[in-house]
C-alpha cells in the first residue's frame, strides 16, 4: 500500500498539464457499448477508474486497444449481459452501462452499486427514466436485471432532481430508443455536454445538450468515430485551490476556455486569488496577497460550486484569516476529511450539512487517512501548507480520480514523495 509524504511550507511555483476529464471519459467509455463499429478516443487519463470500466467493458466484449496516447474500442456482441459484483463494487460510476445495454440489446443484469464514503448514492432516478422508457427491472441477491420487450420507447421523462449519471444513462438509452426522448431537468454539468458531442460524433441526434432541456431523437444505428475527451475541470479547481493554501502561481496548460471560466465565476469570491487567461489551452493561477476572507459557499448542481471542489476548499481555507463557512448540499456525508484536517491543527466546526472553518496560523503534519478521492486531494493540499512532514495513507483512493499528482506537485517546487510499501 503506497503512501504519499509531504514536507509542507514551500509556495508552488510552475506549469502543469491539466489531464482528460475522468467523469467525462466514463461515460464516454460506457457509450462504446452503443455502436459496433469502431471507435477512437484520446485524452482518456491514466486512472484506476479508467481501468476498473476499461475491464468491465472488455467482460462485456468490447475490445479495447491502447496506442500511443490513444485508445481503440470495437463493441462486439457480449456473450454476457452481466456486470458483476467484483466489478462494479469498484466503481460506481459502472451503472452507467445499465442505459446502453438495455438500448442496444434489451437486457442487463448489473450488481447494485453499493453506498460509499459520501454518501447511500441510490440509483432511483435512473431506473425510474428507464423504466418510463419501457424497461422493467426486478432487484434480487443485489443485482438489478432489467429488460424491455422489443426497443426502449422515446418518451418525455421529467427529474425530480438532478442527477449527473441518471442524465447520462437516459441520454445514451434515448440515443437508440424507438421515438423522440425529452429530459426535462437534465443535469447540465461540461462532461455530459461532452458525453453529448461523442455520441452525436457517432451519429446520435442530439439537441439542448449543456442545457436543463435534452431532446433525442432515437436512430436505428450508431457508428464509428474519432474523439478528444474535455480536460478535467476538477483536477484544474484542484491546482487552483493548491494555490489558495500554499501562495505561489501556477500555469496550467491543457485547459479550455469553459474551464477558465467556470473556475473564474466559482472562485470569484475569493478576492486575492486571480486567475488569468494566457491562450484557449491555457491560464495562470496567482494568489497576489494575503488577507482576510468570511466567505459563505454553498456546493450546487453547475454552473454553482461543485461538490467535488468543497473538501479542496476547506483544505485551502485553514490559514486564511477570517471565518469561513461552506454548506454541502449535494451529498450527506462529504465531510470525512475534517477529521483528518483537525488532527492538523485546523479549526473546523460541523454543523449539520455546513462547515465553519476559523483561520489559524499553522496547521502542523501528521500520519492521516485517505476515505474518499477528493478527501485524498485536500489532504495533499493540507500537507503542502503545514509545518512539518505528513503522511496520506491509503492513497489508492486518490489514484481513482488524479494522474500523478505528485510527480505534477513536485515540478513546481512541492517536496512531495510516494513511497511504495
Ligand atoms: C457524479 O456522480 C460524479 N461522478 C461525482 O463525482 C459528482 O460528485 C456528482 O456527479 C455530483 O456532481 C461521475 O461523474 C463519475 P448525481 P453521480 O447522480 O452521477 C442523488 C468524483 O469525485 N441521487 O448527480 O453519482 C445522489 O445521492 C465523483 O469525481 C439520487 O437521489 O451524482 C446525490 O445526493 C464523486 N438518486 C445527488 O443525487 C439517483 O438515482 C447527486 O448525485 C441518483 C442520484
Amino acid at each position: 500500500m503506497d503512501v504519499i509524504e509531504i514536507i509542507g511550507g514551500k509556495p508552488l511555483k510552475g506549469k502543469v498539464r491539466i489531464s482528460g476529464s475522468k467523469n467525462a471519459a466514463l461515460p464516454i467509455l460506457a457509450s462504446t457499448l452503443l455502436t459496433n463499429s469502431k471507435v477512437r478516443l484520446t485524452n482518456i487519463p491514466d486512472l484506476s477508474d479508467i481501468f476498473s470500466m476499461i475491464e468491465l467493458l472488455k467482460s462485456l466484449n468490447v475490445k479495447i486497444y491502447k496506442k500511443n496516447n490513444y485508445y481503440t474500442f470495437k463493441s462486439d456482441t457480449p456473450k454476457s449481459l452481466i456486470a458483476s459484483y467484483e466489478l462494479v463494487r469498484k466503481m460506481r460510476a459502472s451503472f452507467l452501462i445499465i442505459g446502453p445495454l438495455l438500448s442496444r440489446y434489451g437486457y442487463a443484469k448489473v450488481s447494485l452499486p453499493g453506498g460509499c464514503a459520501i454518501g447511500t448514492r441510490p440509483v432511483d432516478l435512473h431506473l425510474d427514466g428507464l423504466k418510463k422508457m419501457g424497461a422493467s427491472f426486478s432487484i434480487k441477491n443485489g443485482y438489478v436485471h432489467g429488460s424491455v420487450k422489443g426497443k426502449l420507447k422515446g418518451t418525455s421523462i421529467n427529474f425530480k432532481k438532478k442527477s449527473v449519471g441518471a442524465t447520462e444513462n437516459l441520454i445514451m438509452a434515448a440515443t437508440l430508443a424507438e421515438g423522440k426522448t425529452i429530459i426535462h431537468n437534465a443535469a447540465q454539468e461540461p462532461e455530459i455536454d461532452d458525453l453529448c458531442n461523442f455520441l452525436i460524433q457517432i451519429g446520435a441526434k442530439i439537441k439542448g445538450h449543456g442545457t436543463d432541456l435534452v431532446t433525442i431523437d432515437g436512430v436505428n444505428e450508431l457508428n464509428g468515430g474519432e474523439f478528444e475527451v474535455m480536460p478535467d475541470r476538477i483536477e484544474a479547481g484542484t491546482f487552483a485551490l493548491s494555490v489558495l493554501g500554499c501562495s505561489g502561481d501556477l500555469i496550467l496548460t491543457g485547459v479550455n476556455n469553459q474551464i477558465y471560466k467556470h473556475l473564474k465565476d466559482i472562485f470569484k469570491p475569493i478576492k486575492f486569488l486571480k486567475l488569468k487567461i494566457i491562450d484557449d489551452k491555457s491560464f495562470s493561477v496567482v494568489k497576489v496577497k494575503d488577507g482576510e476572507l468570511n466567505l459563505k459557499v454553498t456546493t450546487k448542481e453547475y454552473p454553482g460550486f461543485p461538490t467535488d471542489l468543497q473538501a479542496q476548499l476547506t483544505a485551502a481555507l485553514l490559514k486564511i484569516q477570517g471565518l469561513n463557512e461552506i454548506n454541502e448540499k449535494i451529498f450527506e456525508n462529504r465531510f470525512m476529511h475534517v477529521g483528518e484536517l483537525r488532527r492538523m491543527g485546523a479549526k473546523i466546526r460541523k454543523k449539520g450539512s455546513k462547515v465553519e472553518i476559523t483561520g489559524v496560523k499553522e496547521i502542523y503534519g501528521a500520519e492521516l487517512m485517505a476515505t474518499d478521492l477528493r478527501a485524498s486531494s485536500c489532504l495533499i493540499i493540507a500537507g503542502l501548507m503545514a509545518k512539518g512532514k505528513t503522511i496520506i495513507n491509503r492513497v489508492y483512493h486518490l489514484d481513482r480520480g488524479y494522474e500523478n499528482i505528485e510527480e505534477k506537485l513536485k515540478a513546481c517546487g512541492a517536496k512531495i514523495d510516494r513511497i511504495k510499501k
